[in-house]
């Protein structure tokens, strides 16, 4: 009745900035976008909807923090906010500014195969020159240089997820970090959800109603009070296919980067 519609109107009216309680710092292609969609699930959390910048960026970071906060979604006093940046995982800058802003940030970062992380990492970059009009590189030749693995290539460079790991851990202790499983997010959603919910403390909320598998998208979608969203049709885009022997490679490449990121982190992940 009138007395709720009441305590409503006054609950909106506590609704301000603040600076981010948590922070997704990574990886490009690792599903950020989702991680921090299927975080807005919870009542607890206020996403702010566009990548700030904000540590990586000169620019953005002489404005200071007001502009920060600016940035920010409107939150209750009780919600924690939360902002995603991929571009601050390999920043060499955001790691202090972010320590200098609130050392008891929580850090998410969410990792992937490395393989499939630079397939999607081409097929972002192949979308974007597609809509600037501009012809596409082959796959193939981004990845091979005189018939060897092209270690130059951005997308491969940024799948080596440890020197960016050590810098991180330099700053912040490790238990400021919750890793996300990005590989376990696609297929089940709901198991690294909890598993989030839990590292940040929160009441558990997220359940298996707020996800069901789209066929169409071939990806899971969410579902808010029961109204239903898919991520934007940027987001599980089809891979090239890549000549086996390519593929073998990349796998054979990643090993002792890999490893290296685990002994980091001190846990594995389940790649290639
Ligand atoms: P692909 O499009 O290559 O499959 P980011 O948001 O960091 O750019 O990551 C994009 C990736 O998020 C997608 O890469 C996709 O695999 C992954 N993803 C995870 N869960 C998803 C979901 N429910 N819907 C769509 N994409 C999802």
């Amino acid at each position: 009745g009138t007395e709720q519609n009441r305590s409503k109107i006054c609950r909106n009216r506590n609704f301000t900035r603040h600076l981010p309680d948590i922070i997704i710092i990574g990886v490009r292609k690792g599903g950020t976008r989702a991680l921090l969609e299927m975080l807005s699930l919870h009542d607890s959390i206020a996403t702010a909807q566009s990548e700030v910048h904000f540590f990586d960026s000169d620019d953005h970071y002489q404005r200071g923090l007001e502009w920060y906060t600016s940035q920010m979604p409107l939150a209750r006093p009780d919600q924690l906010t939360v902002e995603k940046t991929p571009a601050y995982f390999p920043s060499v800058d955001a790691p202090g500014r972010i320590f200098h802003m609130n050392p008891s940030v929580r850090l998410l970062l969410i990792v992937r195969d490395p393989v499939d992380r630079v397939l999607s990492d081409y097929t972002q970059v192949f979308h974007n020159q597609l809509q600037k009009h501009k012809i596409p590189q082959p796959l193939e030749d981004l990845l091979l240089r005189d018939g060897e693995l092209n270690l130059g290539y951005k997308a491969v460079n940024r799948s080596v997820y440890h020197p960016h790991m050590q810098r991180w851990l330099r700053v912040f202790p490790r238990e400021s970090f919750h890793i996300v499983d990005g590989d376990t997010l696609i297929r089940d959603p709901l198991k690294e959800m909890k598993k989030v919910e839990r590292f940040l403390r929160l009441e558990p909320q997220i359940t298996e109603d707020n996800f069901y598998f789209n066929r169409t998208k071939g990806f899971y979608c969410l579902k808010e009070e029961g109204h239903e969203r898919c991520l934007h049709e940027s987001k599980g885009r089809t891979h090239p296919n890549v000549a086996p022997e390519i593929l073998q490679k990349l796998c054979k490449y990643f090993q002792e980067p890999n490893r290296k990121f685990f002994e980091l982190v001190g846990r594995t992940f389940d790649w290639k």
